[in-house]
């Protein structure tokens, strides 16, 4: 398998339509912008501003994250390095791929995190410590 790194993660812009008579935005999913078919979909809500959620990695799952309302902090971590991202744009969504470590945290008041996934749901496909996933990285 591929190794994937920091390089990979896109940060993909969702055509967005603005309607003419001011009535607000419709933003819009499809021909498959996000590279894969999407077998799931959940979404986080009603997040503790002090609360990290993932702190896991996936082996074979992509999905792309969508704050669909607020704001909160995603750190992306390949084994070798970290950055982080934050996520306000209900029009932009974060591509994660295979094989990199994420945390989210510091979510906004009504922060929503829209999660579309390639993959049904196999706790299997988690890399849940760490130091597995630096083993799994091999660095
Ligand atoms: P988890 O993926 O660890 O959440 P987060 O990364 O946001 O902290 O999932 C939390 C719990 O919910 C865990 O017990 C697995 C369960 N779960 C499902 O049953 N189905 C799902 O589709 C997801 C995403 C999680």
């Amino acid at each position: 398998m591929k190794q994937t790194e920091l390089n990979d993660i896109e940060e993909i812009s969702i055509p967005k339509i603005s309607d003419p008579d001011g009535r607000g935005n419709l933003a819009v999913i499809e021909n498959n912008i996000l590279q894969y078919k999407i077998k799931r979909v959940y979404y986080l809500y009603d997040i503790p501003s002090d609360a990290t959620r993932g702190g896991h990695a996936h082996i074979n799952l992509r999905q792309s994250l969508i704050a669909l309302s607020g704001s909160f902090d995603v750190v992306l971590d390949d084994g070798k390095e970290r950055k982080t991202i934050t996520l306000n744009k209900p029009n932009k969504a974060l591509l994660i791929p295979t094989g990199i470590w994420r945390e989210l945290e510091n979510f906004s008041s009504g922060a929503v995190c829209l999660v579309l996934a390639s993959e049904v749901y196999d706790e299997a496909d988690y890399i849940r410590g760490y130091e597995d996933f630096k083993l799994f990285k091999n660095t």
